[in-house]
């Protein structure tokens, strides 16, 4: 097929694992995929779409990333610092049996990351950053369970935040709702970075363009990568079995990014502007979409 993978035969078991008959599992989605190829579309490797018992398995890993953050949710305050949630993460994977998909990945030194303000992504957790009152913070959480991947991230608020970064917060959030109403099967992942690109942009923010969302679910950082400056109606289809992210990093200021020299990680707005970011993990299923961490 289009994937350059062979097919196998009507009566045969589907390549999925599944068990069943390729004509009563994969057979029509094949067809339909490879018929998209040949028009024109870009479309997802079979490879990358998900069978049920992977998505039980990303389940399972997406468990304890969201138990993380909760955790994190009961116990951030005025006074911890960053590295407090670094040990709150390890501990907390130990016991669960996980490991951090962040610690190592690329050479990244810590087991999660935690970007504070004008800080956009992987803030280093920090001994010597204690969050005040009025900061916000990004806590981004990856973990790694029965070799499945688990990714998302959520915004805290520290004690009395400005209503500007308060809607900052909330506009950011809105505008990962509106890329999840986007989600539809067999429609254009490019759907999905259009919507989340408008309710930002409306509100007079703007969006990174350098980082986006990712497959994931085998590997921590799969095909495709999805930009949230998208155009509607283009890029890769959505396949059912189709799992990636949704993590827009929306900016109060210019889009414009600036990497710390002297680690290699923490990136910043350009302008000192501050940003925020949610992250949200799905699957695309035959009829809309599963959220599997959030
Ligand atoms: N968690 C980030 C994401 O959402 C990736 C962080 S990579 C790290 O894709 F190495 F910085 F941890
Ligand atoms: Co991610």
């Amino acid at each position: 097929m289009y994937d350059g993978e062979p097919s196998p035969g009507r009566n045969d078991p589907c390549w999925c694992g599944s068990g069943r008959k390729y004509k009563k599992c994969h057979y029509e989605a094949d067809n339909r995929l490879q018929q998209l190829y040949d028009a024109g579309e870009e479309v997802p490797y079979r490879s990358l779409l998900k069978t049920a018992a992977d998505v039980e398995a990303i389940k399972a890993s997406a468990e304890v990333n969201k138990g993380i953050l909760d955790y994190v949710g009961e116990h951030i305050g005025p006074g911890v610092s960053t590295m407090d949630i670094n040990r709150w993460v390890e501990e907390y994977l130990a016991a669960h049996d996980a490991v951090s998909a962040d610690l190592n990945f690329e050479g990244y030194p810590y087991s999660v990351c935690t970007s504070i303000n004008d800080v956009i992504c992987h803030g280093f957790p920090n001994e010597d950053d204690v969050l005040k009152d009025g900061d916000i913070i990004n806590v981004d959480m990856s973990t790694i369970k029965g070799g499945y991947f688990s990714d998302s991230s959520r915004m805290y608020c520290i004690g009395d935040v400005s209503p500007e970064r308060r809607r900052l917060v909330e506009v950011c959030r809105e505008s990962v709702k509106a890329g999840l109403a986007a989600v539809r099967p067999w429609g254009h992942l490019g759907d999905v970075g259009a919507a989340v690109n408008k309710v930002a942009t409306d509100a007079g923010f703007s969006v990174v363009r350098e980082y986006g969302g990712h497959g994931i679910g085998k590997e921590f950082h799969e095909d495709p990568f999805v930009s949230f400056v998208s155009q509607a109606g283009t890029g890769p289809i959505l396949a059912p079995g189709l799992c990636f992210t949704i993590e827009p990093m929306v900016n109060a200021g210019a889009a414009d990014i600036t990497t710390d020299e002297d680690n290699g990680w923490i990136v910043r707005t350009a302008d000192g502007s501050d940003s925020a970011q949610w992250e949200v993990q799905l699957v695309v299923t035959e009829d809309g979409y599963e959220l599997l961490s959030w």
